[in-house]
């Protein structure tokens, strides 16, 4: 079974083929890093627009790339939540014209949904898992049971982590995404030269918050700027490296603590921060020391991308799900609102 599927639910246009739900064909994501690099930030008027401008050299490409005609396709997987309501349009509309002119059917994927289902393009983690799905606009961990079945165990009550290293990449003066640029500033700095703070939150939570962590990095380099704090040889890749710790720090415990918790012998990560090599590393050293087996999917599976809605979709598809073309986009679509498979 070979599934089309698309995402603009940020700021990425991409589009990817999947057969059987992980075998990629193709994988194509046109970044708009470039249109809103110069605002520190996503613009959504500027992102709809991008998306209008490349979802059908994207889409096609993608086609083109997997040696496929639209005749071939048993399916087409498309993003309708969460996300920013103008770019998700975007991709919807442009999937249910396909659908209708092709007579194929479409479902409609939940975006977290294909985050947590990416490791399937390229592993096999037995369920039950926990994954923990990190990027810019999500922090959550679910207790994966099987496809489609998915409980949220704890969620960002503020900012993403993604979020986080966005912002303080900003203020740090290191540009937007901040991810890439503060991992790599963290190598040449020392993680535990400046003390931020972990929210831990109390007890037993599996709830994050990153917000007061922002804050006080932004406190911190504004003395930093001033000449306030001591000593005087604090560099910029510390307050990279013990910010960049600080996240890590919480997310590898409360990780640990929902597989526990969960009783799962597996944890996934997935979304953009778990692009990071160091969070990858300290979560596969405390996962080993407690038995869980740890799976990542490789980076462009993690960032926004197409595949991972197309293996989403799969499952969908092939339970005999479509959806109806009066179907509208949703900017927050909660995992237990998904209809089960
Ligand atoms: O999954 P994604 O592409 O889009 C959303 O669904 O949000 O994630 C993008 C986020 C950005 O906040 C970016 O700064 C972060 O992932 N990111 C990273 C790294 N690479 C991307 N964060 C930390 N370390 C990285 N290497
Ligand atoms: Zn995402």
């Amino acid at each position: 079974m070979i599934i089309l599927g698309i995402d603009t639910s940020c700021d990425d246009t991409s589009a990817g083929v999947v057969e059987g739900g992980r075998h990629v064909l193709s994988n194509v994501v046109q970044s708009q890093v470039r249109v809103h690099h110069p605002h520190g930030g996503v613009v959504p008027e500027l992102a709809s627009r991008e998306h209008l401008r490349n979802i059908m050299p994207v889409v096609q490409e993608a086609l083109s790339r997997a040696k496929v005609r639209m005749a071939d396709l048993d399916g087409i997987a498309v993003t309708v939540g969460p996300g920013l309501v103008g770019s998700l349009l975007v991709g919807l509309y442009y999937a249910k014209g396909l659908a209708y002119v092709h007579d194929i059917p479409m479902v409609a994927v939940n975006h977290l949904e294909g985050h947590i289902l990416s490791i399937f393009l390229e592993d096999t983690p037995p369920f039950p898992f926990v994954a923990l799905t990190v990027s810019g606009g999500h922090t959550s961990l679910y207790h994966v049971k099987g496809y489609g079945r998915y409980i949220q165990m704890g969620q960002t009550l503020d900012d993403a982590a993604g979020e986080a290293f966005d912002k303080v990449s900003k203020i740090l003066g290191l540009g937007y995404p901040g991810g890439v640029p503060i991992e790599n500033a963290s190598h040449d700095g020392l993680k535990d030269r400046v003390k931020f703070p972990r929210a831990y939150l109390s007890g037993e939570s599996l709830d994050f918050s990153f917000s007061g962590l922002k804050t006080a990095v932004s406190l911190y380099i504004k003395k930093w700027h001033d000449k306030q704090v001591e000593a005087g040889d604090i560099t910029l890749p510390d307050i990279a490296a013990s910010f960049q710790e600080a996240v890590i720090d919480v997310l590898v415990r409360k990780a640990l603590k929902a597989g526990a918790k969960s009783g799962a012998k597996s944890i996934v990560i997935a979304g953009g921060v778990a692009c990071n090599k160091r969070l990858r590393m300290r979560l596969q050293e405390a996962a080993s020391e407690k038995g869980f087996a740890l799976y990542y999917p490789r980076p462009e599976y993690c960032t926004d991308n197409g595949a991972m809605i197309a293996a989403a979709g799969y499952h969908r598809v092939s339970s005999g799900e479509k959806a109806d073309l009066s179907v509208d986009v949703r900017s927050k679509f909660p995992i237990k609102d998904l209809k089960p498979m």
